[in-house]
Order: C-alpha cells, then structure tokens, then sequence
C-alpha cells in the first residue's frame, strides 16, 4: 500500500519530505522512481498536470488528489480512472494571495494607475481631477465559491461594493448576489471592474465572451485568475480596442505559456502574470491532501470531492 505522487520539477524531494512527516507509516514514491510492482501497490496518487502515461499500471487506486483548486486539466486526462474518487485543494493558503492579487488590480483602475501609466510613457505631468472613492466602485465576481469568497470579503473590508456570481443561490453577508444563466444579466449591470474565479468546465469555457462583454458598461476592467479558456481572446482584443474594456490584468491565458509575439504581450492596456495569483502553497496543501489519506484510511468522507458531471 502506497501514495504516489507526480512532481514535474526539483520539488519533488521536498514534496516526499513533507508528506513522509504527515504520514510517517506509508511509503511514499514519486512517479518517476516508480517499478511495475510499486504502481501496483499505489493506493492513493497526487497529481496536477501527469504525463499521458501517469495513471498506467495504477489499478489499484482508492482516491486522486489534485494539487490544484482546479481539476481541469486532472479531468482531460486521457486515462483518468473514471471511478476513482477525485479530490481537490480547498483554498490551502492560495484564497488570500488571490485577494492581493485582485485587491491590486481593482486599485490600478480606481485610482487610475493605467491612466498614469500611459501618460508618464508621454512624459506628460496630467494631475487633473481623477478621484473615484472605494466606496462608488462596483466589482463584480464571476464565482463565489471557496476563493471567490475570500476575494470579496477582502473587497469588502477595502469598502467596495461588490457583486457576486455563481450556479446556486447564496446569501453571503454585504455582497450583492446573483445566480445562474438568468441572475447574469442584473450582475453585470454597471461594473467597474469584473473578476473571473470560476473553475474552468464545459459550461464555464468560454464564458467571457462578446456577448457577455457587450452587456458591461464602457470602460470596465478585467481581472482574469482562473483559467486562460474562460476568455474568448479575440473577443477581448475587441473590446480593448472599441473601449468596451479599458484594460485587463491577467494572470492566465490561452494558451500558456503564452507565446512570443501574441498581441496581449504588447497591449498598452493588458498587464501580464505568468499564472502567480494563487500558487499552491506546498506544506498547506501536503497538509490537506494529507489529512484527506487519514480519512479515507478510517473510513470517511474525502473534503473537496470533485463533481465529475458538473466538472468541479
Ligand atoms: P470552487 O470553490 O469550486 O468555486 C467555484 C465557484 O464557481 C462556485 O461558486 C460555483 O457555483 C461557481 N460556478 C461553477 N460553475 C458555474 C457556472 N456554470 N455558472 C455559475 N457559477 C458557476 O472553486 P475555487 O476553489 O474557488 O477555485 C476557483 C478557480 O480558481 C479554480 O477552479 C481555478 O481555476 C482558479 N484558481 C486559479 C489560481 C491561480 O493561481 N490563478 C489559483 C487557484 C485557483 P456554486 O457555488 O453554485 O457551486
Ligand atoms: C491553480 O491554478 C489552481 O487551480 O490551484
């Protein structure tokens, strides 16, 4: 009986290291050092985005970690066991660098940074009255689920009014909630800024469309942390340039890493980040996937169990 886990990069040590001391009685092997007889014994395997021939030989599984909030590409795996028991991380320390990450990309377009920016490209000393308070800005946050959430309380303690968006109806204290393919329209009425957080599914690809980016309000900022697929690029290359969008701050794309000499590379009005908003945060995540071999060992229930249907 063993764990299992892929590590595509020198990590992998200290991923071993880590979960050897949270599990000291179960032998612990990284893919790449992997025989025949110790994928057989493997009962358990950790992954995020395995070779083609990760799950070969491992019949023996009893449950599948993610070392990921989302499971997209776990769930394009072309030979994911289909009746495994899939897991993924719930938060694990990543919620709370996501909220400086949007905190920081809903103040460049409140307090005007990409307007300053443009004008110090043109050395031009432009202090004309420019002030928009917290408090008259509206953002909006495609998914309220575990880091959604954390993102608009951190949004509401900074004294925005925020907007929310997810599949069912929730109440979440000081937020403005919407819900499901009929409550869009009335949550992305009179953004400033719009915020992706959603988990990338067949009912969520491509959701940041023309369409849905006619239905915003001139000038609105996009702020993208979940997955490059979510965005029709050429639709938001449109709605840079007809000023539909006034900007964008993105920490995923389509596809990543995003090659040399692609439009949004040289964007004036499109920040970058090579998919940093919320990095797993190794101990915390050892420590949840960890926690979740304990109860599937005695028994219990697995926390963050993916829905495979609906693909999150
Ligand atoms: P989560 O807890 O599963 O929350 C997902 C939210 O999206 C839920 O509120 C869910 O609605 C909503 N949703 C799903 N499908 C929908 C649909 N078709 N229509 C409307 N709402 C829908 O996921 P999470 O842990 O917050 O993570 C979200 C995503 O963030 C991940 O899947 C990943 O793509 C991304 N992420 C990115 C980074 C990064 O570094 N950039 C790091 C971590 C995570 P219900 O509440 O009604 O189910
Ligand atoms: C990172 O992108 C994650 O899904 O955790």
């Amino acid at each position: 009986m063993a764990i299992i886990f892929f590590s595509s990069d020198a990590s992998g040590e200290q991923v071993r290291k880590n979960l050897q001391t949270e599990l000291p009685d179960l032998p612990i092997w990284n893919w790449q050092e992997t025989d025949t007889a110790t994928r057989q014994s493997a009962r358990y395997a950790i992954a995020w985005n395995p070779p083609e021939d990760f799950f070969d030989g491992l019949d023996n599984l009893q449950a599948i970690f993610s070392v990921a909030a989302g499971v997209d590409h776990l769930l394009d795996h072309p030979s994911l066991p289909p009746e495994v028991p899939l897991a993924r991380l719930e938060d694990a320390g990543m919620a709370d660098k996501i909220a400086e990450y949007v905190l920081y990309g809903v103040l460049h377009a409140q307090r005007s940074f990409d307007h300053y920016r443009s004008k110090q490209a043109l050395q031009e000393w432009d202090n004309s009255d420019r002030e928009v308070h917290a408090a008259d800005t509206t953002v909006g946050i495609l998914g309220l689920g575990t880091i959604g959430r954390v993102v608009a309380k951190r949004l509401v303690s900074n004294n925005y009014h925020v907007k929310g968006w997810s599949r069912s109806q929730k109440t979440v204290e000081g937020i403005d909630f919407h819900a499901g393919t009929e409550g869009l329209p009335g949550f992305l009425d009179n953004l400033d800024t719009l915020v992706c957080l959603l988990p990338l599914t067949p009912d969520t690809h491509g959701i940041i469309n023309k369409q849905l980016l006619e239905q915003l309000a001139n000038g609105t900022f996009l702020i993208n942390a979940a997955r490059g697929k979510h965005v029709d690029t050429a639709a938001l290359l449109e709605a840079l340039e007809s000023g539909k969008l006034r900007g964008a701050l993105l920490d995923v794309t389509d596809p990543e890493p995003l090659p040399g000499n692609h439009p949004l590379w040289s964007h004036p009005a499109v920040l970058i980040t090579p998919h940093v908003a919320g990095p797993t945060q190794m101990q915390e995540s050892v420590r949840q996937i960890a926690a979740n071999i304990k109860r599937a060992e005695a028994g219990s229930e697995l926390t963050g169990l993916v829905d495979r249907v609906r693909g999150y």
